[in-house]
């Protein structure tokens, strides 16, 4: 009787091994989301309490890791996504629309349960998600609007509002005379916002005759070679009779103080920016950018986190704060609210932040 048990429960191994060793041939690709080592898991029985358990898994594509801001994204997303229990796989895909979409393609093989997507480009990202849906895993718009698709939700900041910081910085300390505004790079949404909101301030004065506007041109690739070149340029055409520029973000107006430094006008001609950067803090310090603008990337990455887990669980997003119109729907979305930083309210904004100490921003 123990012979015949025996062989029986020998004969029950083999067979079990046998499905396992099967299971993942068979099924049709891309079926399911799951990544291929969980579809060779042996059958039913142990499906439900694997399933409970099972680690989500959050595919990121960032455009650049250029500006420190864009590292500080990274850290922060993956930090919060870590805390809540997933993993992440990141991709950076050095401004490039195609390697940024290969990147995702390969993310989506790799069996991701969400994918956040910091867009290279608004337009061409539609296509990411088109493809992330065809799948079934819905897509974070971070920081950046992805345009004309069903994304699934926007996570970033009221970028209009970052723009206005800008503009009221301007407003209050730049004199009277001639103007240059300067905008990001036009693929990217958000130097449309940031440029309205700069300009929902400014146009009235250049309307009433206070601002001569001479310049008013986008950054290609936010690269801050370009925005110097730009910078010099416009100082040529204008003997050097520039009183200010509007830099949409701290690197571009890193390349502008250069064109000003050139002409001995660093600290005369002070720039505005974005990002929190060091280098612009230092800056701001020593008295060469006006301003820049603090958008805490802890906020914006934990945001991002928590609803790529919620649309990973098929939750819906619970902050949701706001409609944003992506040209082709209202993206539910969740923003937060930026701060201008200036020289007077430095010191106590880096203090809170905590991201670099005063002695870090103060040292020459
Ligand atoms: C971000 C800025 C950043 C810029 C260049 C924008 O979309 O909001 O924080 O400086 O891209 O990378």
């Amino acid at each position: 009787m123990k012979k015949i048990l025996a062989l029986v429960l020998a004969l029950c191994m083999v067979f079990a091994l046998a499905a396992c060793g099967q299971a993942a041939a068979p099924a049709p690709a891309a079926q399911e989301a799951a990544p291929a080592a969980e579809e060779a898991a042996p059958a039913e029985e142990a499906a439900p309490a694997e399933e409970a358990e099972k680690q989500i898994v959050v595919g990121l594509s960032l455009p650049t890791q250029r500006e420190d801001i864009w590292v500080r994204h990274e850290k922060h997303i993956r930090t919060a996504c870590e805390a809540l229990g997933a993993t992440v796989l990141t991709q950076i895909s050095d401004n490039d629309a195609a390697k940024q979409q290969s990147q995702c393609e390969n993310l989506l093989a790799q069996g991701i349960d969400v994918l956040i997507i910091g867009a290279h480009d608004a337009q061409a990202a539609a296509n990411i998600v088109e493809m992330a849906h065809a799948e079934g895993i819905p897509v974070v718009s971070y920081d950046r609007l992805i345009l004309n698709c069903d994304v699934d939700v926007y996570v970033s900041f009221d970028n209009v509002a970052v723009g206005e910081c800008m503009g009221n910085w301007f407003v209050e300390n730049v004199p009277t005379g001639n103007i240059a505004v300067l905008a990001g790079d036009p693929l990217d949404n958000n130097a449309k916002l940031f440029r309205q909101g700069a300009m929902n301030i400014i146009q009235p004065k250049i309307d009433e005759g206070f601002y001569n506007l001479v310049m008013d041109q986008s950054v290609a690739d936010w690269k801050a070679e370009n925005a110097m070149r730009l910078a010099e340029d416009c100082l040529t055409a204008n003997n050097n009779d520039i009183v200010g520029f509007v830099a949409p973000n701290d690197s571009t107006a890193g390349g502008v103080i250069q064109a000003l430094a050139a002409q001995g006008l660093d600290g005369k001609v002070l720039p505005t920016g974005q990002d929190f950067e060091l280098s612009a803090l230092q800056r701001i310090y020593q008295g060469t950018q006006g301003m820049s603008v603090f958008k805490d990337t802890v906020v914006e990455g934990a945001a991002a986190a928590k609803a790529a887990i919620e649309l990973a669980k098929g939750e819906t997003p619970a902050d949701i704060n706001g409609e944003t119109d992506n040209g082709q729907m209202m993206v539910p979305s969740v923003l937060a609210t930026p701060t201008a930083v200036t020289k007077d309210n430095l010191q106590e904004i880096v203090e809170t932040a905590g991201l670099y100490t005063w002695d870090e921003v103060t040292k020459q």
